[in-house]
């Protein structure tokens, strides 16, 4: 894509309108081996394209006639309101796509007021994550370690610092086969370091430069109650996919869970989140929130979610084009984007409030 217009040696930025303008930017501003780690899918990548084409398969049915001059995207997440259903997913090592990383993210999701889940792979610390947005909505992204008492320490460090919810990753017990990292030999730049970890033992670098003794392929559901047991923070499972998993989620008494594939990149061939997502929100009835990641483009596909039964969704890849983009700035932009698309989307569809946004917008095929 054409992004500046050269006129008398001058180069003036054209705007970028919707999110595929920012990744076409990051595409051709991004080394090639940072653009293939941030787009890199599991094996075929069948299961990252399903992710933005299945909602190309979902027709809506948009009402007429309802007074929709005012529209109102706020909504809740465990009880707390932000601006628009839309949060930004963890995602490794922003500082790839822009030099204050994680700090601008930060900021950018404070300043749109949404929820900022903030990666244990950040380039940035918690401690430089909220000293950046001290009025910020942020859960933190978890992995149970081989080192509980690592674990344990994580835990520790953001209840202090006020993070409000622990979202536990349960779907890397392995890293998914990324070939283009595997050709790339791709690694974090000695430059760039996981600043979580500072101080911490760790053993030598395994994965990308994450040490080795972090993910722990025994977890089961037993390290729930081992969670639960150390913390009265709220526990979001994020890499759910089937009804049967969100069920035994309900019985061991966490707060929410996120339908994800982690965006294709571990199992390839499994579903499409948002081809899950109805089973899922049938099982547990209300009994928990339901969250959503993978594929989210646009203001549709919020609003698609959304009417299936998703409480939020969260964008991964798009947070980091952004940062691509302008930093804080590109990620504000993004996320404005987003925003404005879905309000247009809500009120074409004759929908003035989330409340409203319910099944009946979806054509039945798809239910
Ligand atoms: C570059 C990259 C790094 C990621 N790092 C993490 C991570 O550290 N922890 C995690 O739970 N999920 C991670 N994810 C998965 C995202 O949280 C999210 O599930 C996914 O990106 C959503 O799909 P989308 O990119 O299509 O929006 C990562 C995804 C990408 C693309």
């Amino acid at each position: 894509m054409n992004i500046c217009n050269r006129e008398g040696g001058r180069c003036a930025a054209m705007a970028l309108v919707c999110l595929t303008d920012f990744e076409q930017y990051a595409k051709e501003h991004l080394s090639k081996a940072t653009w293939d780690y941030y787009a890199a899918g599991a094996d075929e990548c069948c299961t990252r394209d399903d992710n933005l084409l299945a909602y190309k398969r979902i027709r809506l049915r948009p009402r007429v006639l309802r007074d929709v001059s005012v529209s109102d995207t706020r909504t809740t997440v465990q009880g707390a309101e932000i601006g628009f259903p839309v949060g930004v997913a963890p995602t490794a090592f922003h500082c790839l796509a822009w030099h204050e990383g994680e700090v601008a993210t930060a900021r950018a999701t404070e300043a749109l007021n949404t929820c900022y889940i903030s990666s244990t792979y950040s380039t940035c610390s918690v401690e430089e994550i909220v000293a950046a947005a001290p009025g910020g909505y942020r859960w933190f992204q978890l992995y149970v370690y081989r080192d509980r008492e690592l674990s344990e320490q994580m835990v520790r460090r953001v209840e202090a610092l006020g993070y409000r919810a622990l979202v536990l990753t349960v779907d890397v017990p392995f890293t998914g086969k990324r070939r283009d990292d595997i050709r790339n030999r791709f690694r974090l730049p000695p430059h760039l370091k996981l600043k979580n970890f500072e101080g911490l033992p760790q053993a030598a670098a395994e994965d990308y430069g994450i040490p080795s003794n972090t993910l722990d392929p025994s977890i089961s559901w037993k390290d729930i109650h081992w969670l639960q047991s150390i913390t009265q923070l709220p526990i979001i499972i994020k890499g759910i996919l089937t009804k049967e998993d969100a069920e035994l989620a309900v019985e061991h008494g966490v707060q929410g869970i996120i339908v994800s594939n982690h965006g294709g990149r571990q199992l390839d061939g499994g579903p499409a989140t948002i081809d899950a997502l109805t089973e899922i929100v049938d099982a547990v009835q209300g009994r928990m929130e339901v969250y959503l990641d993978g594929g989210i483009r646009t203001g549709s596909d919020v609003l698609k979610a959304l009417a299936l039964g998703a409480k939020c969704v969260f964008i991964g890849r798009p947070a980091v084009w952004g940062l691509a983009y302008k930093g804080e700035d590109g990620l504000r932009e993004v996320l404005q984007i987003l925003h404005d698309e879905f309000r247009l989307s809500m009120a074409l569809s004759g929908c003035r409030n989330v409340a409203e946004i319910n099944r009946n917008l979806i054509q039945c095929s798809k239910l």
